[in-house]
């Protein structure tokens, strides 16, 4: 099955060589063609150019893209979409002036999900879960990485794991599994947190490894959940494992997490609504990618990261939805993208490539997802007709999206 797109209006992130991670103010640098054509094969981007040197290729499908936009699929690197109903109550209570952390405190946050989760059947969770992918394939997202957390027991945890192994079996879409074996402090180790650390280290990651569920091993290093000393012990029993590092760190309190998570060699650190310019320098001497979560920080009106110094400062920068229950329900990383232009400064052209191939390097997959390059994956969005590309962001809210095509086929 071979699919020619033709007549595109601009063709965005278009890769001649296989870059795999664009940093500082290289994400200002958003390669367009215009004018384009792009050939698909199978799952693979075989070529693209310009109309003006097109001649008559065949194809199984012609697709006449004039007035829209194409661009690679989003690379969402950081959400947590098996999780069992909601928490609409919580958000009410909120408005009524509660704050997440009085929340939690009372028992309620991550412990309300990890309960509903522990009562939910396995095939329950995976309808409830499939239904979200669903959604968010349809708003863009081509590649995902899922966590797990919401369980805190070790069956529980590889209930969750066990949904995301069957997304990923059942959906066209890269799925990459997260271990995120320390989210918050089960009730019946309230006042005893080593002893959790202890069945993490010692039951839950070996178990995990060894049914082969995860890639990534993550904790929530925060005040009030886990501390610099519980997150080392974490990391170091998962990267035993071979489970790497990709952990939540400064979303409430800076206090030495991501240099801790840089010496670990971590793939990405996660939220860092708060900095400090320590945290800046730490990364500047690692390969560990920042991911900021700008919905997170809409819905819980809490600060943006501050991206405009992360990229500013010569580092990379990775967008992500976090999508989940009690911070962000919802997956929509075209209102990311929009919030990140709007809340956190990016240009439109910085947000995309935070969006894409940055994304995918946030998952350790950018060699085959998050750009337009021959021998690629073909995951791509086509828009509706549209000004230009930096209208996208500028509309928020809006769908503008006509066609995802995710391998190759279109995502229906
Ligand atoms: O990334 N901060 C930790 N975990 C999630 C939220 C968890 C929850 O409230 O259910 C996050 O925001
Ligand atoms: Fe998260």
């Amino acid at each position: 099955m071979s699919i020619l797109i033709i007549n595109i209006k601009e063709l965005l992130q278009v890769r001649d060589t296989n870059v795999t991670i664009v940093k500082g103010s290289d994400m200002n640098i958003l390669p367009v063609l215009k004018n384009a054509y792009l050939l698909i094969d199978h799952d693979t981007i075989v070529e693209y150019g310009s109309m003006d040197e097109y001649s008559a290729i065949e194809a199984d499908e012609v697709i006449d893209a004039s007035g829209k936009i194409v661009l690679p699929t989003w690379c969402d690197s950081h959400t947590h979409i098996v999780y069992a109903g909601d928490r609409t109550q919580e958000f009410v209570d909120r408005i009524n002036g509660l704050s997440y952390e009085d929340i939690a405190n009372r028992g309620g946050g991550i412990l309300n999900s990890a309960e509903k989760l522990q009562n939910t059947s396995e095939d329950d969770l995976y309808k409830q879960a499939s239904e979200r992918l669903h959604d968010v394939i349809k708003m863009g997202t081509g590649a995902i990485e899922i966590k797990s957390g919401y369980g805190l027991t070790v069956d529980a945890e590889i209930k969750m794991l066990r949904v995301i192994k069957r997304l990923k079996k059942e959906f066209p879409i890269k799925v990459k599994p997260t271990l995120l074996a320390a989210h918050a402090i089960p009730k019946a180790y309230k006042d005893n947190k080593t002893a959790f650390i202890d069945l993490v280290v010692n039951e839950m990651i070996p178990r995990v490894a060894k049914d082969n569920l995860a890639d990534y091993i993550d904790v929530f290093c925060e005040k009030g959940y886990f501390d610099l000393e519980d997150t080392e012990r974490v990391l170091k029993a998962g990267l035993a494992h071979r489970l790497t590092p990709k952990i939540h760190v400064n979303q409430f309190n800076a206090f030495g997490g991501v240099e801790l998570a840089t010496k670990y060699d971590a793939l990405s650190v996660d939220h860092l609504e708060e900095m400090n310019p320590e945290d800046i320098s730490a990364l500047k001497h690692s390969d560990t990618i920042p991911v900021a979560l700008p919905s997170c920080s809409y819905f819980l009106s809490i600060p943006y990261t501050p991206g405009r110094a992360i990229i500013d400062a010569g580092l990379p920068l990775a967008l992500a939805s976090d999508y989940n229950p009690g911070s962000t329900p919802s997956g929509n990383m075209n209102f990311v993208v929009s919030s990140a232009c709007i809340k956190m400064k990016l240009t439109p052209e910085e947000a995309i490539n935070a969006a894409t191939i940055n994304g995918a390097y946030a998952m350790g997959i950018s060699n085959m997802y998050g750009s337009i390059c021959r021998g690629k994956k073909a995951n791509v969005i086509i828009t509706k007709e549209i000004p230009s590309y930096q209208y996208l962001p500028y509309a928020f809210g809006n769908n503008h999206i006509d066609t995802v095509i995710i391998n190759g086929q279109k995502f229906e």
